[in-house]
């Protein structure tokens, strides 16, 4: 290995070692990360909520309850990861009590998270939302009606919330609403497009393909437009919509959660 001779050992030990703590650094970061973006609090207190509604019955309130089975353990006979725990929720376990049970994207996360931090979930720190409270303060001081749509009731300039509680995470929810930019889809990201003759179009992206965009503008019209006749197409990259983390309280951020996790569409 000719070219290595060239470089004295010391040195070569110094990069080795710079090597190797820049990759520990890396790993520790990837490590946490997963950790903080995998159980968010807001998801472990509608699991647990989920749990105390569906599972007690025959896991009982500590989770011991089924004989051979601990699930506050945090280990478990027929599963090691979260996607085998999602099999053994969805599809039960075979000639066993162990039932099949039937939840969307937001409740397997809701009840995974808890499964995880059962063992050291405060129940006393659980912010446990009011749906009824949450629709208030969406209809009132929120005022998020003026661009969202539920149902048949408000505008339609910002992404239709009607089933909005069957498809994002209570986490994912909660950051929507104190760090909107933060969780912006590519696809309904706001577009700014300037025509030839000068006319400002303001609106949020449905479709695009190499030469139109279909966007609903501010006035809540559908519009289809030719790339080739405008002088400025923009997409932006920060939310329109305000945070709200500091114009709610944190009782109103989880009443607004526990509302927006109860459309389940129909
Ligand atoms: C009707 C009773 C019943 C209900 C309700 C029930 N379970 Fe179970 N569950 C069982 C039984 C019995 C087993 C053990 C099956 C076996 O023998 O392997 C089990 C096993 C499990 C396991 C696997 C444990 C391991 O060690 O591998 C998980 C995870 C689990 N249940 C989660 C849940 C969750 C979450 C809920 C609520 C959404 C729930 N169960 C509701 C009866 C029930
Ligand atoms: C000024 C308009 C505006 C207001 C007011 C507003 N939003 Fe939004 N919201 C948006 C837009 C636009 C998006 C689409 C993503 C983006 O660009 O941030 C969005 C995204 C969201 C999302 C994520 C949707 C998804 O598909 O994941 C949620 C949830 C949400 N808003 C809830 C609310 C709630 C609850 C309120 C009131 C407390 C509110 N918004 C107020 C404009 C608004």
């Amino acid at each position: 290995m000719p070219r290595l001779e060239r470089i004295s050992r010391p040195a070569l030990w110094v990069i080795v070692g710079l090597l190797w703590s820049a990759s520990l650094l890396v790993a520790a970061k990837n490590s946490t990360q997963a950790r903080d973006a995998e159980y968010a609090p807001a998801d472990i207190a509608y699991g647990a909520r989920l749990y105390d509604a569906q599972c007690t019955t025959c896991h009982g309130a500590n989770g011991d309850g089924v004989a051979g089975v601990d699930l506050r353990s945090g280990r478990f006979r027929n599963a090691v990861t979260d996607q085998d725990l999602t099999r053994v929720i969805t599809t039960g376990i075979q000639g066993t009590g162990m039932l099949a049970f039937k939840f969307d994207s937001s409740e397997i996360a809701g009840i995974i998270a808890y499964l995880r931090n059962m063992n050291a979930f405060d129940r006393r720190s659980m912010k446990a939302g009011d749906a009824g409270r949450g629709r208030t303060v969406f209809e009132g001081k929120g005022d998020c009606a003026r661009c969202h749509r539920v149902d048949a009731q408000g505008a339609r300039v910002a992404p239709n919330l009607s089933d909005i509680g069957a498809t994002r995470s209570a986490g994912m929810l909660l950051r929507s609403l104190t760090d909107p930019t933060s969780q912006m889809m590519p696809i309904n990201r706001p577009v700014r497009a300037v025509t030839r003759d000068g006319k400002v179009i303001n609106g949020r992206r449905l479709n695009e393909d190499t030469y139109t965009v279909q966007l609903f503008d501010d006035q809540e019209k559908l519009l289809s437009l030719t790339k080739a006749d405008l002088r400025e197409y923009t997409i932006l990259t920060v939310s329109p919509m305000p945070s709200y983390k500091d114009r709610l309280t944190q009782d109103e951020l989880a009443d607004v959660v526990a509302y927006l996790l109860s459309l389940k569409g129909r």
